[in-house]
This record gives structure tokens, sequence and C-alpha cells, in this order.
């Protein structure tokens, strides 16, 4: 069975749009969301719609900055400030990978942590680590949404992640392990990867290689999670780290590329924003 992560978007981004609805009522003024491109990067400037498009389909505030390519890491910084200095900003996204004279870290750090509508911030991420009330990051918590609504159960269950990122493999490991499943962080290196793909219950791939993941390399009946965005190198259409055709026979849930966990990882920023918003308003 294909999990439509399309489908489940729909009806978070529904829930968020009710929300906002009543916060706007409550509170004067929708969220603001304020998402940074720097440079030109095609897949980058194509997510950056997406999450304008979700923004103001929920009936956020969008602001979308896009920032020439040369602009340096202090300017970026600089700008970042002003943002968190705005009390009429309640979200900053910056979206990665930055051009490579500009230092990630330091741009994670800079935004302000009630902002940080990715859950990238260092201390968010302690957080989530320790168990204690943070922004969960938008992907991990996208794919356990999609394992919920499928009706998988994890406790007790072995899940296997293959990819270590910040962004998705850590993250999504440990939401897992809060969930009771039993974890395997497995990435490229890993000895006899196909065998420890294969005894999985739960496979959350992350390892951006097209098609890695063969249909010998899932247990039948597994839940198989596709975080990959790629392009096919023979076709040039858009496809995941799993061989979609190949493990659909075998799986017992599988989520297809486009249209599984990249809609989620959206509803899910939405949901974040939202958070972030009425934080901010419940405390004042
Ligand atoms: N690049 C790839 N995924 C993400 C994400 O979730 N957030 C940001 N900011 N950049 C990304």
């Amino acid at each position: 069975m294909t999990i439509s992560g399309t489908q489940l978007a729909k009806e978070i981004k529904q829930e968020v749009k009710e929300k906002v609805e009543k916060a706007k009522d409550e509170f004067g003024r929708p969220p603001h969301l304020v998402v940074i491109l720097v440079g030109e990067d095609p897949a980058s400037q194509s997510y950056v719609k997406g999450k304008g498009k979700d923004a103001e389909e929920v009936g956020f505030k969008s602001t979308t900055i896009v920032k020439p390519e040369e602009t340096t890491e202090k300017e970026l910084l600089e700008l970042i400030h002003d943002l968190n200095d705005d009390e009429s900003v309640d979200g900053i996204l910056v979206q990665l990978p930055l051009p490579s004279h500009i230092n990630e870290d330091k741009v994670i750090e800079t935004i302000h942590q009630s902002k940080d509508v990715d859950g990238f911030h260092p201390a968010n991420v302690a957080a989530l680590w320790q168990k204690r009330p943070c922004i969960y990051p938008c992907t991990p918590k996208g794919v356990i949404k999609l394992l919920d609504k499928a009706g998988v159960e994890i406790q007790g269950k072995k899940a296997v992640v293959i990819g270590r990122s910040n962004i998705v493999g850590l993250p999504v490991s440990k939401l897992l392990l809060d969930r009771n499943a039993t974890v395997t962080i497995a990435h490229s290196k890993t000895k006899d990867l196909a065998k420890t793909a294969a005894e999985a219950d739960i496979l959350v791939v992350a390892i951006g290689k097209p098609k890695f993941v063969s249909a010998d390399m899932v247990k039948p009946g597994a839940a198989v999670i596709d975080v990959g965005v790629n392009r096919d190198p023979i076709t040039g259409k858009l496809c995941g780290d799993v061989d979609f055709d190949a493990c659909a026979e075998k799986a017992g849930v599988i989520t297809p590329v486009p249209g599984g966990v990249g809609p989620m990882t959206r509803a899910c920023l939405m949901e974040n924003t939202l958070e972030c918003f009425l934080n901010k308003m419940q405390k004042k």
C-alpha cells in the first residue's frame, strides 16, 4: 500500500488553517513566516516556492527574501539579527545548503530559538535529545506522522535508518527511539548494509542516492519511508532513494517520491510556525 503524504499534508494544513483563523481573532494578526534563500540553486528555489505557497494556503503572512549568491556571511547574519528583533516576524527559515563561503552552523545558531521553525538551533537539538519540550524538526516529524497515519506500530519494532545527517537521519532515529523502536543507524560505510536493511520492520532511507534501496533490502511486509529527492540519472525524472516499483511489491506500506515525505515536511513547517507564534503570543 502506498501512503500518500500529499493527502495527509492536506489534512494537517486544513487543521492549521482553522487554528490560524481562531488565532487571528484572538491576537489580531496571523503568524508571519520569513523564508530566506541565498543563491539560485534550482532545487532550493523550488523548495522555497513550495514553502511560501503552503504558508499562504494556511493563511499565514509569508515573506520570501532572495539574496544573491555573493551575499556575505556578515550581511546574512545582520539580516537574521534584524528579523530576530522584528516583533512582527514569528518564524525564520534559511534554506540549506548555503553557498560554501557562508558558515551554516553560524547561521543556524544566529536564528533566535523562539523563531527557529526548522528546529535546527543547537539548543533545540539538545532539548530533543534530552526529551525536553522542543520544536520537532519538520522532516522527522513528518515521517512519524506518516507511520502513524498508515497504522504502523512503532513500539518494539526494529527500525533501520539509512543516513546520519543532522537534518534527517539523526533526529528521525531519536524520534523512533522515543516511540520505543529498537533503532539501527546505518550509512554508506555500513558493512552488509543490504542484510541490515532487510531485517527492518521500519526502513527509513535518507542517503541521497537515486534508487539506492533495491527489493532484496526490504523485509516482506516492512514499512518503507523514502526521504530521498533525486533526479533519475537515466530519465531525469524526480525519484527517491528507494527503487519504488521494485520495492512496492514487497513492502507492507511505502511512500512515493514525489508525494510522500516532501509535502509532509512542509505541512510540519506550517505546524511549527503556528507553534512558535502561539508560544510567543501566549507568553505576552
Ligand atoms: N534543506 C533541505 N531540507 C531542509 C529543511 O528542512 N530546512 C531548511 N532550512 N533547509 C533544508
